[in-house]
Order: C-alpha cells, then structure tokens, then sequence
C-alpha cells in the first residue's frame, strides 16, 4: 500500500508544532528536546518495522494563526504519519481541525482543556484534563495545612482557553468544597499592567489567589502583587510550569504552589532514568513539558510498532488502545474520549525552583 511519509524511503516522517520562540517559548523548547530523547532513543534501537524517524519541528511562535499554518504544511506538504503538538490549548485548537480533516493522529503531550480532543476521533493527548486539574487545585487551597482557604480571588487570561476553562472549574470545585470566590479579574495574555485587577483582589482579602496562566504573565502578576502589598499565597495549573517562571519572579513567588503533570523530586526509578538521560543530552533539568513531550513521543512510537500500517485509521485505532503505559508523568490509559486518566502533583516554589 502507499503510505504517505513512508513511501519509497528508509525513513518515516513526524511533525512537532511549537512555540520554539515568544513568551511560552520554553513550553516549546522544552516539548521538543523531550520528544527528540525519545526519538534518538528509538532510532537507536533500530528504528520502527526497520525505518529510522525523521522529526519536523516548525515553530507557530505562539501564534494560534501560525499553529495552523505548520500543521498545514506538515500534513499537506511533509506528508507527515502523525503530529505531535501542541502545548498551548488555544494552539492545539487551531491545529486539531487541520490534523482531524487530513485524518492524520495528533497527540497532544500538555494540553489539558476538554475541548482539544473533542475536535474529532484523529486527536489524543497523554495528559489530564482542566475539570481534575481545577478540582485538585481547589481542593489544595481548602485542605492544605498553610493555606485552609476559605476565600479565594482569581485572575484569568480571558483570551485563553485554557485559562478561561480552568478558572471555571477551579470555581466550581472551590464553592462544592464549602470555598467562597470573592473576587474574578481579568487580563490578556502579554498586559503589563495589573496593578487595577491587583488593588481590586486586595482589597477583596482573600485568603489565596488562584492565577490559571503561563509562566512569563504570572511572573508579572506576582512582582506587581507584592509591590502592591499583596502578599496572600498564589496558587496556579500547569501553565505555571518553566525554569524561568523564577527567575522572571524572583522572591516573589517564594511560598507559592501549582499543579503539575511531574516533579523531578520523584524518587521513582523510571523518571530518575528519564532525567539522567535527558540531562545528559540537552544539559538540564527536565520540566513537565519535557517529560509530557517524552511519553508522547514513546506512546506513538509504541502505536506505530503495533499498527499493521501507518494509515492515519489504523494508526488512531492503536493510539486509543493505549493501556497501562509506564510514563514518566504516570501510568498512562488513553480512554474513551482519546483523553489520558492520570494522577497530579502540586509543587512549591523554593528558593526561585518547584
Ligand atoms: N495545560 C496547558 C494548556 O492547556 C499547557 C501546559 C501544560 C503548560 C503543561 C505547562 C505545562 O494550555
């Protein structure tokens, strides 16, 4: 049969969207060094059915608009197997349409909002979604012992949707908790100016300020709170997840907690072996995306090896018979609605670090 990337050639291609460069662009940068470790890995071992992978990475900048035009190009023009991508839910919204009309696979590593995979039965992703990942923070910030929340403010993105879909669910799951919300403000990702929305929390009291946003926005938020003698704990989702979240924040976010999909504290044999590994070929610590970027890669490259061809069909029917795979961000099951069943960690920020 002809099979598109995989004709006439010792190779089979995949393709990566990515914020290489923006202000999320180590969410990108980190996806990718994730999935190139499993790549490597795997081409080492000979390859799948005797071809080695080819990887294309295209960087959408963080731009929904560019999102869709690399998704467009490696599935019209490379002739790509599958596509890994994207981190940003709002991106993946923008580039599922595109993977589901062409009826190749797209794996999502990080995106958590509901909506990405019911784009259609081409779309999977390999990490929770935003109604536990809200109940876990809500349940954080009533039950933890330094915070016992009894008011919460919150400070959404309202041009995300991620953002927009956490704040909603960490709501609901705080006031089912017995938690009151005592003030919702509002930003765009990229505003430089919050002292309006902080002086209105402020003066609200409460007791934890949930902020469901990237990393470079909350870093803002939390310098400009703490000039503004906002000193209430901020808790946010996985958005909050990179190295320079610290260092854009300083001693500002000190004592603060998010959710997250891994902690490199874990003593569990398989995700020291993937930070070994990893720091031993790109020369740093991994974050969460690196390693959502790593199971996903592994997860389609256990599907490809099972699939009797690489036809973007019957490929989709091996992803979603994904079971019990042992990943590095937890034990992964693809289920029903191509969405992955898996467990939380909360991290503090210490000395500028999760
Ligand atoms: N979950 C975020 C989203 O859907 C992306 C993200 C995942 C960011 C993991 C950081 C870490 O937009």
């Amino acid at each position: 049969g002809c099979q598109p990337g995989a004709t006439n050639s010792n190779e089979i291609v995949i393709g990566h969207y990515a914020s290489m460069t923006g202000s999320e662009a180590t969410f990108g940068q980190s996806t990718d060094n994730g999935i190139k470790l499993a790549v490597d890995e795997v081409n080492e071992a000979g390859g799948i059915g005797g071809k080695q992978i080819r990887l294309i990475t295209y960087d959408d900048k963080g731009d929904a608009r560019e999102a869709g035009t690399a998704v467009t190009r490696l599935t019209s023009k490379d002739g790509v197997v599958a596509v890994l991508g994207e981190v940003a839910s709002g991106l993946s919204l923008a580039g599922a349409p595109v993977c589901q009309g062409a009826g190749v696979p797209m794996v999502t590593p990080s995106s958590t909002n509901p909506k990405v995979t019911g784009i259609g039965d081409m779309i999977f992703r390999v990490c929770f979604i935003d109604p536990f990942q809200g109940s876990v923070c809500a349940k954080f910030a009533r039950e933890h012992e330094g915070l016992k929340a009894g008011k919460a403010a919150i400070l959404t993105d309202q041009a995300s949707p991620y953002s927009v879909g956490l704040q909603e669910e960490f709501e609901k799951a705080f006031e089912k908790l017995g938690g009151k919300v005592v003030s919702k403000q509002t930003y765009q990702g990229g505003d430089q100016d919050f002292s309006a929305q902080l002086t209105a929390i402020r003066s609200s009291e409460p007791d934890v300020v949930f902020v469901p946003g990237y990393y470079t926005d909350v870093g803002n938020v939390a310098l400009q709170a703490r000039k503004l003698g906002l000193t209430t704990t901020m808790l946010g989702g996985d958005g909050w997840d990179s190295s320079k979240l610290g260092q854009i924040a300083g001693s500002s976010i000190e004592g603060c907690f998010y959710s997250n999909h891994y902690s490199h504290e874990d003593p569990n044999p398989r995700v020291q072996e993937f930070i070994k590994k990893y720091n031993e070929r790109h020369n740093q610590t991994p974050d969460g995306l690196a390693a959502l970027g790593y199971d996903a890669a592994r997860i389609l490259f256990e599907a490809m090896k099972r699939a009797e061809s690489l036809d973007g069909k019957v490929l989709a029917a091996e992803l979603s018979k994904t079971k019990d795979f042992d990943g590095v961000t937890g034990n992964i099951s693809i289920d029903g609605d191509r969405n992955a069943v898996k467990p939380a960690v909360i991290l503090e920020m210490k000395d500028g670090k999760p």
